[in-house]
């Protein structure tokens, strides 16, 4: 089968690459030339792990190609996916569909024969109703069905989260339609992955309402790890005792710094605008987002307050950027707030991160960057882990104790164990666990 992937960012480059994978044909299309240009030289833009080789091999097997001729594309192709973005709007909130609605515009003039519309970019309530709405006004004789199919890929395990999904939601009510999307996922029909037919409307919901509850279920958590350091008790223990109940599952009790990324952020805010111009708020939603907002700066307090109460003139030194590990990405990371809140208090701030210090280095002016983890902790008055990366879980305990100025680690991922660096002689803070 034929697909035309409009936009070639995070979730069109893996989406198109899995398709291509599963043996169609699959063209992504962006506006951006340069971007395009590094794709079809095989550089891939972003940090996923497996991206680059999947790409590679499909390219090679002439089943993925990339190019800025929309027209062309959706001309010959059975499916078009709109994976365009949907950032935050200034001002509102809401997310803006510019370029979903350009995209549905463009995808209109150039529709030949019966063609599935498929929105993958997350979009509110709606947005399919008016994506049909646009390309009816432009092509009056088309014969076309817009699908909601969005997608539930996490950063770093996206091809493993799109070749074996927990479900795939599909809204549309049309017959033709979706047997075209029968077909674009056959191998996980095949595999029997849980399918979820239902409504465009609901599909488009049904997006939001997950990265909701994900974003509740990491700040509920977070407020019970608050409560322990207070009662002396342990909320890993806690995580666990809970996420074994069935009901509640134990995945997403993370205790941590806040949660960041492209994602939760946005779509939270864009559900709290939605539910308010209908009338009906999301006031669970609401407090989610404004906790979580908090957290983030009162890292920075947790961070102070290990130093002694005072950061003035001292070095912090931060591993780990990212607003998770494996992957690049700093939008919306904890370590934004964190880095701001210490340079604030005075402090003079250095990091370190595997993948993310080229766009830290945009984002984060004033801040030295190490070329490793031992030479961001020299001579510093306290290391803090930020994100998880792998390669933090391992430290030589020994070499830093010798490198920092006073042996304070402050461990904001729960990624050592309490009693084992107390034993090699550090302060040791981290989030939810008693000393
Ligand atoms: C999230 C969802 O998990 C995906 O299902 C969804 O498709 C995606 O958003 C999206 O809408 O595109 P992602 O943002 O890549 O994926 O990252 P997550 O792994 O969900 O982590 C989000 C944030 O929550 C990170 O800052 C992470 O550190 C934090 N987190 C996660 C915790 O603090 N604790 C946890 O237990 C889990």
């Amino acid at each position: 089968m034929r697909i035309a992937m409009i936009g070639a960012g995070y979730v069109g480059l893996v989406s198109g690459a899995c398709f291509a994978d599963f043996g169609h044909e699959v063209c992504c299309i962006d506006t951006d030339q340069g971007k395009i240009d590094a794709l079809v030289k095989g550089q891939i833009p972003i940090f996923e792990p497996g991206l680059e080789d999947l790409v590679a091999d499909n390219v090679r097997g002439g089943r993925l190609t990339f190019g800025t001729d929309l027209q062309e594309a959706v001309r010959s192709a059975s499916a078009v996916f709109i994976a365009v973005g949907t950032p935050s709007r200034r001002g509102d909130g809401h997310a803006d569909l510019s370029y979903v609605y350009q995209a549905a515009r463009d995808i209109a003039g150039a529709m030949h024969g019966y063609t599935v519309v498929v929105t993958k970019s997350t979009v509110p309530v709606g947005t399919g109703d008016e994506v049909e709405r646009i390309i009816r006004e432009t092509r009056p004789d088309a014969d076309y069905a817009v699908v909601s199919n969005p997608e539930f890929l996490r950063e770093g395990a996206a091809i493993s989260d799109f070749k074996r999904p927990d479900r795939i939601v599909i809204g549309t009510e049309d017959g033709r339609a979706q047997a075209v999307m029968a077909e674009l996922y056959r191998p996980l029909y095949l595999n029997q992955a849980p399918l979820v037919v239902t409504s465009r409307r609901t599909a488009e919901l049904t997006k939001y309402a997950a990265n909701a509850f994900l974003a509740t279920k990491i700040t509920f958590i977070n407020e019970m790890a608050d409560l322990c350091e207070k009662v002396g008790a342990d909320v890993q223990d806690v995580a666990r005792g809970i996420g074994l109940d069935k009901r509640i599952g134990p995945k997403f009790l993370h205790a941590g710094p806040g949660y960041g990324g492209s994602c939760f952020p946005k779509d939270t805010l864009a559900l709290i605008k939605t539910a308010q111009d209908h009338a009906s708020p999301v006031r669970l939603v609401e407090t989610v987002a404004s906790v979580n907002d908090q957290r983030k700066r009162a890292m920075s307090r947790k961070i102070i307050a290990a130093c002694g109460g005072s950061v003035r003139g001292k070095t912090v030194a931060l591993l780990g950027l990212t607003f998770k590990p494996n992957t690049d990405d700093l939008r919306d990371a904890p370590s934004l707030a964190i880095v701001t809140a210490l340079q604030d208090a005075g402090a003079r701030v250095r990091a370190y991160d595997p993948e993310g210090m080229e766009a830290a280095r945009d984002l984060l002016p004033d801040v030295e960057f190490a070329p490793d983890p031992y030479a961001c902790a020299h001579d510093a008055s306290a290391l803090v882990i930020v994100t998880e990366w792998d390669v933090f879980r391992a430290l030589d305990l020994g070499r830093l104790k010798h490198l920092l100025l006073e042996p304070v680690i402050v461990d904001l991922r729960n990624v050592y164990d309490p009693r084992e660096l107390e034993r090699t002689g550090f302060r040791y803070v981290s989030v939810g666990r008693p000393l």
